[in-house]
């Protein structure tokens, strides 16, 4: 009977005192947003909020840790007042604080290494919380670019389109469809390059059937879950006569640069012509003009003799005005 009360006692005072040592747990709570996704080489958010109950409304943080599953330095790390982070990540709230409970981590130019789970660990003065937070890295790709080999299609020939779609993750599909047919062309052949950053590019060959004639075929990138991500169709038109027209299309750009450089060039010749006529005519007067001034020179050069090495027309305004 002794050995039951104690051993009730015993089991009470555990209860207490286990009840008690997680009341103070109870307080605070750490809530992360699961599942994230994330774009690559853009910002990226892992939300994660402390909650507190009313008694511990103004609860302080001491404590805020931020790992990588995986990694063995912490990604940030607050405590005693000061902030430790690697470069490229940061709290997302721009002047975070201990009395701030938005303990959201902002990764600033998300790589594909960067996908993963993470946790972050919140100790405050009233009780402490842990959560986690997992990342997923998608990157968009760039929208098809289709040509065709050769670059003009003949009926005769035949010819080859080739779908190109570059920066994607994870891996996705081209696929080939026809005029809007809903059933896609098995034809095709695919190809994948993996880029240095892991990044996915995306190209496949659609070999057109001899002698086929216009029609339209869209080229559609699908990602990795099988939605459709982007698309471009493309013209085939089969070009008649096509030696014939683009000979002609040459000329008329020919006649486009010519005819304004034949009026340019006729108008300067004209002025060149002006000027030089018009040069000729002043020589002349000059010349006609200088002989009657020769003359005056001899007349006057006797009334001025001191007058040494003058011109012409120097000699002449000086005569004059001894003369008057
Ligand atoms: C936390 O802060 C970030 C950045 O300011 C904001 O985008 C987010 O909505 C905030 N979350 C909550 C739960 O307030
Ligand atoms: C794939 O595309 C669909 C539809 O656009 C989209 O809802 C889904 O999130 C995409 N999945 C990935 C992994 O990008």
């Amino acid at each position: 009977m002794n050995m039951t009360s104690t051993g009730i006692l015993f089991l009470v005072i555990t209860v207490i005192y286990i009840s008690a040592g997680n009341a103070k747990n109870v307080f605070v709570n750490v809530f992360c947003k699961a599942e994230n996704v994330g774009q690559f080489g853009q910002q990226s958010l892992l939300e994660c909020e402390v909650q507190t109950i009313q008694e511990a409304a103004d609860a302080k943080i001491r404590v805020v840790t931020w790992k990588k599953q995986g990694a063995k330095k912490p990604l940030l790390v607050f405590h005693r007042a000061e902030t430790i982070q690697q470069p490229g990540y940061e709290f997302a709230e721009p002047s975070w604080n201990d009395k701030n409970m938005n303990v959201s981590l902002l990764i600033n130019k998300t790589l594909l290494s960067d996908a993963g789970v993470y946790m972050c660990t919140v100790m405050t003065n009233s009780g402490d919380g842990e959560s986690h937070a997992n990342l997923k890295v998608t990157a968009k790709y760039s929208v098809p670019v289709i040509r065709s080999i050769p670059e003009k299609i003949t009926q005769k020939a035949g010819a080859d389109l080739m779908c190109q779609s570059d920066g994607g993750y994870p891996e996705g599909q081209i696929h080939w469809f026809e005029d809007g047919k809903t059933e896609r062309i098995k034809s095709s052949k695919m190809e994948v390059k993996q880029t240095q950053s892991g990044l996915f590019n995306l190209s496949s060959k659609l070999t057109l059937v001899q002698g086929s004639n216009f029609s339209k075929y869209t080229c559609v990138v699908f990602n990795a879950s099988g939605g459709k991500e982007t698309e471009t169709t493309f013209e085939v038109e089969n070009a008649p006569e096509a030696g014939g027209r683009e000979g002609r299309k040459g000329l008329d750009s020919v006649s486009k640069i010519v005819a304004p450089l034949v009026v340019i060039g006729s108008l300067i010749v004209g002025l060149l012509l002006a000027l030089l006529f018009y040069k000729r005519r002043t020589q002349q007067a000059r010349r006609h003009s200088t002989k009657p001034l020769m003359g005056d020179h001899q007349e006057v050069g006797r009334c001025e003799s001191d007058v040494e090495e003058v011109g012409p027309q120097e000699m002449d305004e000086k005569c004059q005005c001894s003369l008057v």
